[in-house]
């Protein structure tokens, strides 16, 4: 079992959680997460819905819990110890996992039909749920709904990864791992650390978007780039590792999460911005790193798009994704970070970088020559040029080819040293 990051101990020990399971091949991963969350001394009581209880017994999460496991809504004997309100009233937070598409649109209607769906009616606590489902469940649009509306009904969502299936497809609907479910809840509970040293003192609510997305054209196929992830990765590292507290909006990417950053996946660009400017306005500091794919299909097919003999051409109508980072640098002052940009070039990187610094309103700008061998997308280094605005015009620094793990370093610190003085406020 992997080792837990001592500040996660510390936020969560004393906490009333409140694990609901339901009906997923992966509940099996749920006794690992009660392991987690009694390692860091919270109390967890467990609720599992009917269909759960086909895939893990009660008495395995009984036992791991060292609590009895509600399982039904009209158990006189459960009610005449805890009732389901005080119980509801009991839990200091509530983490689903895993989640089914059923349980999802059930929670999003606010149906009270059982005891999981009752409590997390009657728990004004904070909701965490990780979705767990077969790839095309995931990626049906009613699905993709409710998983949006859960968002904004303030449910903060964890995953899914994407990968191979119990079912045998490959695709996003894996539930996330016990500890990526676990150092999401960690972080919600943790303040902002305020480290010793120079840069961690001012320890903002930093938010960076990373990876590609992924527009579906239909229910197998999308369109992409090739985006790995590992510039806004090493990034979320690097400012989670100075104090920062860090929340990463990711692309379907292969990487594990950094250890003490919350992250949020996202498919595509309209769920990223949908998160992006849900999350923008608390925070300080803002890093689009994401390849945001700037078109998607007008709509995504509902079946598979067949070839057909008569047919040598195909049209796909695309329109036009928001500009994430660019509504963000739009928001009213009161409400805007301090905002930062990427851009891949392939030639002229000065002009063009300073033309979207200026074009999208950005702060600063991080451009890289994407032509470069060896740099830039996939690969682990990358040498980039850094332009920010200053009272004297447009300044800049020219970093060169390093790991981006020593990027990410210099970045976050560039940014960090351009931050405005935090009102206390701004901190959480
Ligand atoms: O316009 P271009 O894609 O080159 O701009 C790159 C920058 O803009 C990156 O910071 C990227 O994360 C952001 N971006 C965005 N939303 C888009 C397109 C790009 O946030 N739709």
């Amino acid at each position: 079992m992997a080792s837990l990051p001592l500040s996660s101990l510390s936020s969560l020990t004393g906490k009333r959680l409140l694990l609901g399971v339901s009906a997923g091949i992966a509940a099996y991963k749920s006794a690992l997460l009660v392991r987690l969350f009694k390692q860091a001394g919270c109390e967890v009581r467990v609720v599992m819905t009917e269909g759960a209880q086909a895939f893990i017994t009660p008495l395995t999460l009984q036992a791991l819990s060292g609590e009895p496991v509600r399982t039904s809504l009209l158990d006189p004997e459960a009610e005449a110890g805890m009732g389901h309100i005080e119980l509801a009233r009991w839990a200091d937070a509530v983490v689903i996992a895993p989640a089914t598409a059923d349980l999802i649109a059930r929670l999003v209607h606010g149906m009270a039909d059982d005891l999981l769906t009752t409590l997390c009616l009657a728990s004004e606590a904070p909701k965490l749920i990780a979705p767990a489902m077969n790839q095309a469940m995931w990626r049906h649009p009613a699905t993709q709904r409710n998983v949006a509306q859960l968002a904004s009904d303030s449910w903060q969502l964890i995953g899914p990864a994407a990968g191979d299936q119990a079912c045998g497809d490959v695709g996003p609907g894996r539930m996330s791992e016990p500890e990526e479910i676990f150092n999401a809840l960690a972080q919600h509970f943790s303040p902002p650390v305020k480290a010793s040293g120079e840069i961690s003192s001012r320890a903002p609510h930093i938010v960076i978007t990373a990876g590609p997305t992924r527009e579906a054209l239909d229910p197998v196929r999308y369109l992409s780039n090739h985006s790995s992830g590992k510039m806004g990765y090493a990034l979320a590292a690097e400012a989670a590792a100075q104090g920062a507290r860090v929340t990463l909006i990711s692309g379907p990417v292969n990487l594990p999460t950094p250890q003490g950053v919350a992250r949020i996946d996202v498919e595509t660009a309209l769920q990223m911005h949908q998160e992006a400017l849900r999350l923008a306005p608390q925070a300080a500091l803002f890093i689009g790193c994401a390849a945001v794919a700037d078109y998607r299909a007008e709509s995504a097919a509902v079946h598979k798009i067949k070839k057909t003999d008569d047919n040598d051409t195909l049209t796909l109508t695309l329109i036009k994704n928001p500009d994430i980072i660019a509504e963000v640098a739009a928001l009213p002052n009161s409400q805007r970070p301090f905002v930062v940009g990427f851009a891949a070039e392939t030639q002229d990187v000065p002009r063009y970088a300073n033309d979207k610094l200026q074009r999208k309103g950005l702060d600063m700008i991080v451009a890289n020559d994407v032509s470069q061998q060896g740099l830039g997308f996939g690969s682990d280094d990358n040498a980039a040029l850094l332009l920010w605005r200053a009272t004297s015009g447009t300044e800049q620094l020219a970093a060169p080819p390093q790991t981006k793990k020593a990027l990410a370093t210099l970045i976050i610190r560039q940014a960090l040293t351009l931050l405005p003085p935090q009102p206390s406020g701004a901190l959480s």
